[in-house]
């Protein structure tokens, strides 16, 4: 036994008490200071954490040792998924923008209140929007036409309505809405203004169709009346019968001249392999303009340049007796009617002049129309449908090619078509 356990051998259950007493102290001591190195760990941690979140990046998501370390990797990794779904959102969202300012419609989301939400530039130009001041604003407010906004507050959107926006009146619109979402609309903006022309212009021809047809046919059933009731000699039968035959002659022509135009709508445009031998065309138009004439006018043909055009030959053909036959019909007997073809390579050219009665400018621009003429009774006293120009210059666009025409009024005219280098080709000689 040592000295010093002597005392506490003496002292006996007091002197365990003390060493119990010590021992919890010590523990206690340790204990205090795990919590305050806990506390302490804690609180650096929870302090980087407020850190972060007071600026989150994902690539800044702070580091630690610990349970901290699984905490802050769960973070980064959630905060790496949230990224890329905002991204991919974002994506989508830009590439709905995109597409919605490529459409070549005009297209305006509005509210459920019809409150313009967002618009693409078509909708911009079309309704006079302007994105940046207009987001909020009723619809109503922005297109005033009374149509409309009756459209607009009728609830039925199922058909579209047609309007011209009072800041441009040149433009038809076609308007519709499209409801979508939670009360959400879409109201798309189409231009027409083609459209409505193309219309006009089907409802005109249609109508002069008519027109020109029913004239020869009145005079016919006319002369077929008096045929008829009329006890008539020989020679007054014939005369009527004469006349009758003109009028179908011209209701033929005017036919002819129709089917002949729709068939140069509806053929496809003739390719470049075809080709068209120039000198028997100018031949045969020249030939036809002698005819015409019967010797009253002095008819002259000069050809330069040794090609060929590669088209359609029976397009060219009634292009080419078209503007020569025309020649011939206005100019007076005693005139001149000039042909002259005239090829390089770097393009040909095929006009008609003549000495004729000329044209005011003013009829110039009109003339290629279906049906118009600068005197009725004239073209139709020459046999004239109203229909050869439009024929002439359907058949040249085919080739590619141009119709100029200048005329002095009382002096003469000169109708010029100007074909490009690529319908020219080197003339072909039979053997
Ligand atoms: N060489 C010309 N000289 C004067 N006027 C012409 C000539 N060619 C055409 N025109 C005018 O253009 C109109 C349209 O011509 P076109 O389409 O061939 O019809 P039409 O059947 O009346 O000849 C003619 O009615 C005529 O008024
Ligand atoms: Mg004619």
């Amino acid at each position: 036994m040592t000295a010093s356990s002597r005392p506490c051998a003496a002292a006996g259950t007091a002197c365990e008490r003390n060493s119990v007493g010590t021992a919890t102290a010590v523990f206690l001591v340790a204990l205090a200071a795990i919590a305050a190195l806990l506390a302490v760990y804690h609180s650096v941690n929870v302090n980087k954490l407020r850190r972060w979140l007071q600026r989150p990046k994902p690539s800044l998501v702070p580091e630690a040792h610990g349970v901290w370390d699984k905490v802050f990797a769960e973070l980064h990794g959630h905060e790496r998924r949230h990224t890329r779904q905002r991204r991919r959102l974002v994506h989508l969202v830009v590439g709905a923008a995109q597409a919605g300012r490529a459409l070549p419609d005009g297209v305006v989301i509005l509210d459920r209140s019809n409150r313009v939400e967002w618009c693409n530039g078509r909708a911009e130009k079309y309704l006079g929007v302007d994105r940046k001041v207009d987001v909020g604003r009723p619809i109503v407010n922005l297109v005033r036409d009374p149509v409309f906004v009756r459209y607009v507050e009728s609830d039925a959107f199922s058909e579209d309505v047609r309007l011209r926006p009072a800041r441009n009146p040149s433009l038809a619109l076609s308007m519709r809405l499209i409801p979508y979402g939670q009360h959400r609309k879409l109201l798309l903006c189409r231009d027409v203004t083609q459209e409505e022309k193309v219309e006009t212009m089907r409802r005109d021809f249609v109508a002069n169709v008519s027109h020109e047809l029913r004239t020869p046919l009145t005079v016919l059933s006319g002369f077929l009346e008096t045929v008829q009731d009329l006890d008539l000699d020989r020679e007054r039968t014939r005369k009527y019968l004469d006349l009758m035959s003109g009028q179908a002659t011209r209701m033929q022509r005017i036919i002819e001249d129709l089917l002949e135009l729709s068939a140069l709508e509806s053929t496809p445009v003739p390719q470049r392999d075809e080709r068209v031998r120039i000198s028997s065309l100018l031949a045969h138009t020249r030939a036809e303009a002698e005819a015409l004439s019967a010797g009253r006018h002095r008819i002259s043909l000069r050809a330069e340049g040794d090609y060929d055009l590669a088209g359609a030959e029976s397009e060219l053909t009634s292009a080419f007796g078209n503007l020569a036959g025309n020649a011939i019909n206005y100019t007076p007997p005693g005139g001149e009617v000039r042909l002259v073809w005239n090829a390089t390579p770097e393009g040909a050219m095929f006009s008609v002049e003549d000495t004729g009665i000329g044209i005011d400018p003013e009829h110039i621009p009109r003339l290629t129309e279906r049906f118009y003429r600068v005197d009725r009774s004239r073209s139709r006293e020459t046999g004239g449908t109203g229909l050869g120009l439009a024929i002439v210059k359907h058949a040249l666009a085919r080739h590619d090619a141009n119709l100029d025409i200048e005329s002095v009024p009382g002096k003469g005219s000169k109708f010029i078509a100007r074909f490009p280098a690529e319908r020219v080709v080197p003339a072909e000689h039979p053997a």
